[in-house]
């Protein structure tokens, strides 16, 4: 069975979908790996790193998709790129299915098997599979970096002979795997960090932490949604949740916000004025800004100024810490990939909730149920 590793050709996308430790994870499982050519290079890996770990490199994207029969990439492929692809292979990306219709309906045009990492399901057994985790983590830790560099003021505490400078308030809105690992930036950094999640149980994490977390107080389940992960919340709540940003966002420098509901777009969290009652020299980062934004004023893939406040709408934070970005999301692929793999062959067991949750075309017919709903066949 032959495995290509396709170069990435969406802007500012440094990442890559294969490393040489995981080549030889993929060819000890009996698989042929083909990478094309370049493919590594703006991950610091050049075609001879890969062609030591015996890897096949090709130039040319027709011949390397010739007889292809599972194709990785980081960002979803291009019509041009899956025009080429054997009709019933199989494809793995980091892809948003329910937001890129066009893109799943010409895979299942040509009977393609396609699976997303997004959808990966967020069991103890996946875990090493789960790249939405590895890449929010990056993602929360870059998004303080580069917050912290747009500051007009220090991060940390400072005791000088010219006076004393108090820590920097860091504010966190959505604390899951990226929210988390900026609160633990932002307190290696010295700033004083509260954070707000409408699910109530990460209060515990946010606090061992060292950050405060801020309570909006309700009577039920508000906010909880399946699987761990949150709901939209009713409109009582999300006043009240809205009051309480408002007063904590007043006093902040640098505000996060990593808010998601799966399949949805992302909560508006900042509104205008929220924005407008902030101080000039405070900074946004929206890491939502790819779902819609968390702020009103988030412009996807802009910094922008308002009233003195930046806000950053910057996309694909991973992708600028590439290294390690690549080495971790290729590990979960290829641990992804390698447990579908028996005797060197797909064993594409439905009935395991990885595979098949994971997977949202098959055999012509597109499988993930709320990807099938927005392209309206339910
Ligand atoms: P996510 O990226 O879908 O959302 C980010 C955060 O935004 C979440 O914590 C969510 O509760 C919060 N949020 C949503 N709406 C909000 C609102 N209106 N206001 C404030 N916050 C809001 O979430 P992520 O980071 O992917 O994690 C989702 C869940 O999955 C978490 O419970 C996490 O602990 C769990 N998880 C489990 C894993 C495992 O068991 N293997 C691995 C990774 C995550």
């Amino acid at each position: 069975m032959i495995a290509v590793v396709l170069k990435e050709t969406t802007a500012n996308e440094n990442r890559v979908a294969a490393t040489p430790q995981t080549v030889k994870d993929l060819i000890k499982s009996g698989l042929t790996v083909r990478v094309e050519s370049g493919a590594g290079e703006a991950s610091y890996i050049t075609d001879q790193d890969y062609k030591d770990v015996n890897a096949e490199i090709f130039s040319n994207q027709t011949s390397i998709l010739k007889g292809a029969d599972i194709i990785l990439k980081v960002a979803s492929a291009t019509k041009a790129e899956i025009e080429k692809m054997p009709d019933n292979a199989a494809y793995i990306s980091l892809c948003q299915t329910t937001r890129e219709l066009e893109f799943v309906k010409l895979l299942n045009d040509k009977s393609i098997t396609g699976f997303s990492m997004h959808l990966i399901p967020r069991t103890t057994l996946a875990q090493s599979m789960d790249a939405l985790s590895s890449q929010a983590n990056i993602a929360g830790y870059k998004s303080v970096l580069v917050g912290a560099s747009h500051l007009p003021v220090y991060m940390p505490l400072l005791m000088t002979a010219a006076g004393t400078i108090p820590p920097a308030k860091v504010l966190i809105l959505g604390a899951g795997v990226a929210g988390l690992q900026a609160i633990a930036t932002a307190k290696r950094l010295g700033a004083q960090v509260e954070a707000f999640d409408v699910r109530p149980e990460v209060k515990e994490q946010v606090e061992s932490l060292g950050a405060k977390f801020i309570e909006v107080e309700s009577d039920n389940d508000d906010g909880v949604g399946k699987g761990g992960y949150a709901k939209e919340t009713s409109e009582d709540y999300k006043n009240r949740q809205q009051a309480k940003i408002k007063e904590h966002i007043a006093k902040s420098n640098l505000v996060i916000t990593t808010a998601l509901i799966p399949g949805r777009p992302a909560p508006l969290l900042i509104p205008r004025d929220m924005v407008e009652g902030m101080k000039p020299g405070s900074v946004i980062i929206d890491l939502a800004s790819e779902n819609g934004g968390n702020c009103e004023l988030t412009q996807m893939g802009e910094l922008i100024e308002h009233n003195g406040v930046k806000i950053d709408g910057t996309l694909n934070f991973p992708a600028s810490i590439q290294i390690h970005a690549s080495q971790l999301y290729a590990k979960n692929i290829s641990t992804f990939l390698t447990y579908m793999v028996k005797d060197g062959h797909l064993n594409l067991n439905l009935d395991d909730e990885i595979i098949s949750g994971a997977m949202f075309t098959h055999n012509g017919k597109v499988t993930h149920e709320l990807t099938s709903k927005a392209l309206g066949e339910q």
